[in-house]
């Protein structure tokens, strides 16, 4: 089951200066029943389709019936942002060598990468899997139609067209009806599920059954999460979070959270839920309508990794960061240490240790040290890696997210910025309907630049 240790946020721990007193949990307990209920009600009125995903057996059952029929060696994922980051997450905890089958992601379009990354896959042994819940993101339909001139120019239309399918909303844009004019096999996005949350729909789901993960397993641990999210909040993990997140950040200046995994596999699971945080809580409006710049700037540091490279900024730099590690109760190895250097003072401790004691060991290091630097940490731990764990922390994470949105009274859900920087990129690339864009490129292109060389 997944836990909050919040031990280190508390006054007791970090300074009435840094830290949360305790009685704010009580009282907060009490006055987050509401928010409790706000969710639910936007779940019960169809606005929030993320909270369903995993209580629905169809398209779980579709996306394992398809990879058991279509998949390949490589999976290739042409998706950006939310259409990207949840299968790359997926992929990064799950996935074991020598399994076979291998995911690659063209999330850039830097050029050289393309190509580059083309160059390193076997056309037909390539299941491409082109996503985009708008069906018009530039980035994506630009890759699309070079992956797809690649793909022909390989094995001929007639083949290519069995290497294809798309991940996209079920009524609307163009990638929809391209791929239905292509008779590409199309999974849906659900319209109540944004990009960012769509983790749990076959954006993930998609490519995950056909590396051979088992979804099974992920949307019952999805579903474990759900059900703890909706306890009061002392017995509730996301909702506990979202609260210790928001009084750090508003009323002790912590407007850095910096995410700490204690462990390989969810590294890039830190990247999917920069975005998620990132995007959903930096909000210049807020539900009435006042400008309020709300959001705290998620960034990732890796344990043990960053110890030996942000660690000495975080323990005596600027306090203005809250710190959320993530641990594991169990890896796959504990990798005992055996070695015949025990004169040696470096080595000698070591012996007959494992490497699961020592990395534990050096997670309560750097605990201790920033605790004791009055900087309040957090710690989210799982009982281990596998499909059902990682299933419960993407759901656990959406409830925060989602959670603290509310303690925020934002809307947590739209990304008016990134869609005006999409806008922009219409018009500047002469899409027509955005001429009334063309307008402000302008005016910037002609006020110059100031460069120095
Ligand atoms: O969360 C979001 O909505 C965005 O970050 C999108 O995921 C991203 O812009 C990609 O959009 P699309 O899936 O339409 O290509």
């Amino acid at each position: 089951m997944l836990e909050l240790d919040y031990t280190n946020v508390l006054e007791d721990a970090v300074g009435a200066a840094q830290g949360i007193p305790r009685i704010a949990f009580d009282k907060a307990a009490e006055s987050s029943v509401h928010l409790i209920g706000n969710l639910d009600a936007a779940r019960k009125s169809g606005a929030l389709g993320f909270m369903d995903l995993p209580f629905d057996d169809a398209p779980v059952k579709a996306v394992t019936e398809f990879a058991r029929q279509r998949a390949m060696p490589n999976v290739l994922v042409l998706g950006i942002g939310g259409s990207a980051l949840g299968p790359m997450a997926l992929d990064s905890a799950l996935a074991r060598p020598n399994s076979g089958r291998r995911l690659v992601v063209l999330d850039n379009i830097d050029p050289d990468f393309i190509s580059d990354t083309l160059e390193t896959l076997d056309p037909k042994d390539t299941i491409v899997n082109v996503i985009a819940k708008s069906g018009v993101t530039a980035e994506t339909m630009a890759t699309f139609a070079i992956v797809q001139n690649w793909m022909i120019g390989a094995l001929g239309e007639g083949r290519a067209r069995e290497h294809f399918v798309v991940t996209t909303d079920p009524e609307k844009g163009d990638l929809l009806a391209i791929a239905r004019h292509e008779n590409y096999p199309v999974f849906v996005i659900p319209p109540n599920v944004g990009g960012r949350f769509s983790v749990l729909t076959p954006v993930g789901t998609l490519p995950a059954a056909l590396l051979g993960f088992n979804i099974e397993s992920i949307m019952e641990g999805a579903r474990r999460a759900a059900h703890q999210a909706r306890k009061p909040l002392l017995e509730n993990p996301a909702l506990a979070a979202a609260f210790i997140q928001f009084v750090l950040e508003r009323e002790r200046k912590k407007s850095i959270l910096v995410l700490f995994p204690y462990s390989q596999a969810l590294w890039k699971f830190a990247f999917w839920f920069k975005q998620l945080w990132g995007e959903s809580l930096g909000k210049k409006l807020d539900r009435r309508g006042r400008e309020v710049y709300y959001g705290q700037t998620p960034t990732a540091a890796l344990g043990v990794t960053d110890q030996h490279s942000q660690l000495q900024l975080f323990i005596e730099g600027p306090n203005d960061k809250s710190f959320l590690f993530w641990d594991v109760k169990e890896f796959r190895n504990k990798l005992p240490i055996h070695h015949p250097y025990s004169n040696f003072d470096s080595m000698g401790y070591l012996q007959d240790k494992t490497m699961s004691l020592l990395f534990s060991a050096e997670k309560q290091a750097t605990e201790i040290a920033l605790t004791e630097a009055g900087r309040p940490n957090a710690t989210i731990t799982v009982d281990r890696i596998d499909e059902e764990t990682v299933g419960e922390l993407l759901m656990f994470s959406q409830y925060f997210t989602a959670y603290a949105g509310e303690f925020y009274d934002i809307n947590a859900f739209d990304q008016p910025g990134v869609e005006y920087g999409k806008k922009l990129t219409f018009a500047m690339m002469e899409r027509s309907g955005f001429s009334e864009y063309s307008g402000k490129i302008e005016r910037v292109r002609q006020k110059g630049k100031s460069v120095i060389r």
